[in-house]
C-alpha cells in the first residue's frame, strides 16, 4: 500500500518523507489555503522534497480552462499529477491531460458509477472520499470495497486512492479492502504508531531495568 500525505504543510512532509513513509502527496485548494502559500511556490517546494506523485488542483469549471491550468501545473515538476473534479468537464480534461501523458487524479468521488467514468477517461488515479461519505450517515469504506470489485473485474488500471481518511481505522480498513493508496493528514498517520499496551508495556520495562539497576554500555 501506498502512502501519500495530504498536506501542503513542507515541514510535516520532509518528517514523514525522511522516514521512507511518504510516496506521494496529494493538497487541493483549502490545503493551500491553510498553507498561506502560493500555489506554485509551495507545490514547487513539495515536488523538490517528495519524489512520487503530487497532486495540484485545477479550480476552473470548464474543460478547456481546466486543462490550460493543468498544463500550467505539470510545467512545475515532472511528478505533478494534475487533480481534476468528477464532473463531465472534468473528466473531458482527464481524458486530454492522460491521453498527453499527464498523470491525472480524478478527484471528489462518491459513487461507484463516478469511478467507472473516470477509469474510462484514463484517471492515473481516482480519489473516493471515505470520511465525507461517513460524516452523511453512508458508508465510505463500502465505496472503496465496490470501486476495487468492479475495477478488479474489468482490469481497469486506474488506482484507488482512498482519500478523506480522518482515524487509523480508515487507513487500516482501506488497506484490507485493497485501496491502492490512502492520503491522509500527517496527524492521522502519525497515530497509526499509539497503542496504549505499547505504552503500558514500556512502562512496565522501564520499572523493571530500574531494579537491576544495570547499564547498556
Ligand atoms: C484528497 O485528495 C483530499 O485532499 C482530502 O483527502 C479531503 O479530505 P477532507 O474530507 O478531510 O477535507
Amino acid at each position: 500500500m501506498k502512502f501519500f500525505v495530504d498536506t501542503a504543510d513542507t515541514a510535516a512532509i520532509r518528517e514523514l518523507n525522511d522516514l521512507g513513509m511518504v510516496d506521494g502527496v496529494t493538497t487541493n485548494p483549502s490545503l493551500i489555503l491553510k498553507s498561506g502559500r502560493d500555489i506554485i511556490e509551495v507545490t514547487k517546494e513539495i515536488c523538490d522534497i517528495v519524489e512520487g506523485p503530487v497532486s495540484a488542483e485545477v479550480v476552473a469549471k470548464d474543460a478547456a480552462e481546466m486543462i490550460r491550468e493543468g498544463k500550467h501545473l505539470a510545467e512545475i515538476a515532472k511528478n505533478i499529477t494534475v487533480k481534476v473534479p468528477l464532473t463531465w468537464d472534468g473528466l473531458k480534461a482527464c481524458k486530454a491531460l492522460s491521453s498527453e501523458g499527464h498523470m491525472v487524479n480524478v478527484t471528489l468521488c462518491f459513487s461507484a458509477a463516478q469511478a467507472i467514468l473516470a477509469a474510462k477517461a484514463g484517471a492515473t488515479f481516482i480519489s473516493p472520499f471515505i470520511g465525507r461519505l461517513d460524516d452523511i450517515n453512508l458508508d465510505g469504506m463500502q465505496l472503496i470495497e465496490d470501486i476495487r470489485t468492479i475495477y478488479d473485474n474489468y482490469d481497469f488500471r486506474t488506482e484507488i486512492l482512498a482519500a478523506s481518511i480522518r482515524s487509523v481505522n480508515h487507513i487500516t480498513d482501506a488497506a484490507r479492502v485493497g485501496a491502492d493508496v490512502i492520503t491522509a493528514p500527517p496527524a492521522v498517520i502519525k497515530s497509526m504508531v499509539n497503542h496504549v499496551l505499547t505504552d503500558k508495556g514500556l512502562a512496565q520495562f522501564d520499572a523493571d531495568w530500574a531494579k537491576t539497576g544495570q547499564k547498556i554500555g
